[in-house]
């Protein structure tokens, strides 16, 4: 007993480790796939605001517009640039080639990304650029050094800037709750006032948005699954009631 008592912590150890991860503290966020108006938004600010870079190959227009509840005759009108259809894939027409000159790195495809990297990642890092004059597109990033991406929503979230040192970045997040208030008490990054079009809730609250909406393209049939859940669970539980009853009529006259 003992023996696979070890053997099943062994197996489980690798994904605790590797999803605690490491470098800079991650901001946390509850995602919520049943919240439509956010996926919708994020859906919006994803096509408007990140695939002229990133495909999602493994998500259709049509899928995603019936999954969250948009018609697609509306996807098909405003959410779709080009000649693409909404039965199609969310390709674009970047070459990876052109890509890898102009960023140094091709812009990954972003269907799995919330799998690969998990929704705080991503949540954290969007909101995470400040200015470096020594980068290429004068950004970089706290969870992602020396990123290849430059900030295409600086125009929403304003100029970022970075009042640490490397180290102290690093761990900017280590003492920054106040635990009584939940206050930030020391902010590495501050956002020059006035240079963006949102607030700060309202820049955070476009992230979690488009956050969601990646969470729920990399598991999309996971709505489904958790709604068949529930009839499954419910059918059991009824079906108990009649399975305990004729158990109870077939051992009546053994004891
Ligand atoms: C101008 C082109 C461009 C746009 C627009 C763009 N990105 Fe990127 N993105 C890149 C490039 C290039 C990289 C690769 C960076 C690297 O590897 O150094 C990248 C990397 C990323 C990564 C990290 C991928 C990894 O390595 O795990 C994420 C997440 C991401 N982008 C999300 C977004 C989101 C969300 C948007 C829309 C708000 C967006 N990007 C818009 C160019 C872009």
């Amino acid at each position: 007993m003992k023996k696979y008592l070890i053997a099943l912590f062994m197996a489980v150890l690798p994904v605790t480790a590797m999803a605690a991860g490491g470098g800079a503290p991650l901001d946390h966020i509850e995602v919520d796939l049943e919240n439509k108006p956010s996926l919708q938004r994020g859906m919006a600010t994803f096509v408007n605001r990140c695939l002229g870079c990133h495909s999602a190959d493994y998500q259709r227009y049509e899928r995603a517009a019936n999954d969250i509840g948009l018609p697609p005759e509306l996807v098909q009108e405003y959410m779709i640039f080009g000649d693409q259809k909404v039965g199609e894939q969310m390709h674009n027409a970047m070459s990876k080639d052109d890509a890898a000159n102009w960023f140094g790195n091709p812009p990954p495809d972003l269907s799995l990304e919330a799998r690969l990297r998990g929704p705080d990642w991503i949540y954290t890092y969007l909101r995470s650029f400040y200015q470096d004059p020594a980068r290429p597109w004068g950004v970089n990033n706290v969870v992602f050094k020396d990123v290849g991406m430059p900030n295409v929503l600086e125009d929403l979230q304003g100029v970022q800037i970075n009042n640490c040192t490397p180290e102290e970045l690093l761990h900017h997040g280590d003492a920054e709750i106040d635990p009584l208030t939940g206050a930030r008490m020391s902010e590495c990054l501050t956002v020059v006032d006035g240079t963006g079009k949102l607030s700060e809730e309202e820049f955070d609250q476009t992230i979690y948005d488009l956050t969601n909406f990646l969470t729920y393209m990399g598991e999309p049939y996971r709505l489904e699954s958790e709604r068949l859940g529930t009839k499954v669970l419910i059918f059991l539980a009824i079906f108990f009631v009649f399975a305990y009853a004729l158990k109870k009529e077939y051992w009546k006259d053994v004891h």
